[in-house]
């Protein structure tokens, strides 16, 4: 089974970014072990990152009828991205939101997500490990199915 992962806006900076709110675990190192466990779980990962809001949507469009679910940090995107929203609304494949940081915590612009309704569910908070456990509720949705 197939599962496409998107990494939105300045998710390629992962590492160097505020480390204290990221940590200093680089995107590469972030594939690298989602690949493993997508190995173990017997899944087949396509991973996107992506600055540009067109891309995001232009890529979630494209996963109709190719993809079983979709794991997605739209990083700042998730706060005003209606486009983004309206993609994920658009298509049938089931859509996880991931965020590294709990928005919660944080500044009150980050407290509302426009992608959570039309999302299957949200983690947020685990570093690194949220990529991970979304992929475990991937594989469990898929097993499922
Ligand atoms: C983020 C949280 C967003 O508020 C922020 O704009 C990001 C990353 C996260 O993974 O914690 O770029 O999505």
């Amino acid at each position: 089974e197939k599962v496409l992962i998107i990494h939105g806006p300045n998710l390629n900076l992962l590492g160097k970014r505020e480390p204290a709110i990221y940590g200093s675990t680089t995107l590469d190192d972030i594939n690298t072990r989602l690949n493993e466990r997508a190995r173990e779980l017997g899944l087949q990962l396509t991973i996107v990152q992506t600055n540009h809001e067109g891309v995001m949507i232009d890529t979630i469009q494209e996963a109709e009828d190719k993809f079983a679910c979709i794991i997605i940090n739209p990083a700042a995107l998730t706060h005003y991205s209606v486009a983004v929203r309206d993609a994920l609304a658009a298509v049938s494949v089931p859509a996880i939101e991931v965020h590294l940081s709990n928005i919660y915590r944080r500044e009150e612009f980050r407290h509302h997500s426009v992608v959570s309704p039309v999302a299957l569910g949200q983690i947020a908070g685990f570093g690194a490990n949220s990529y991970l456990l979304a992929l475990e509720a991937a594989s469990c949705l898929i097993r499922s199915a």
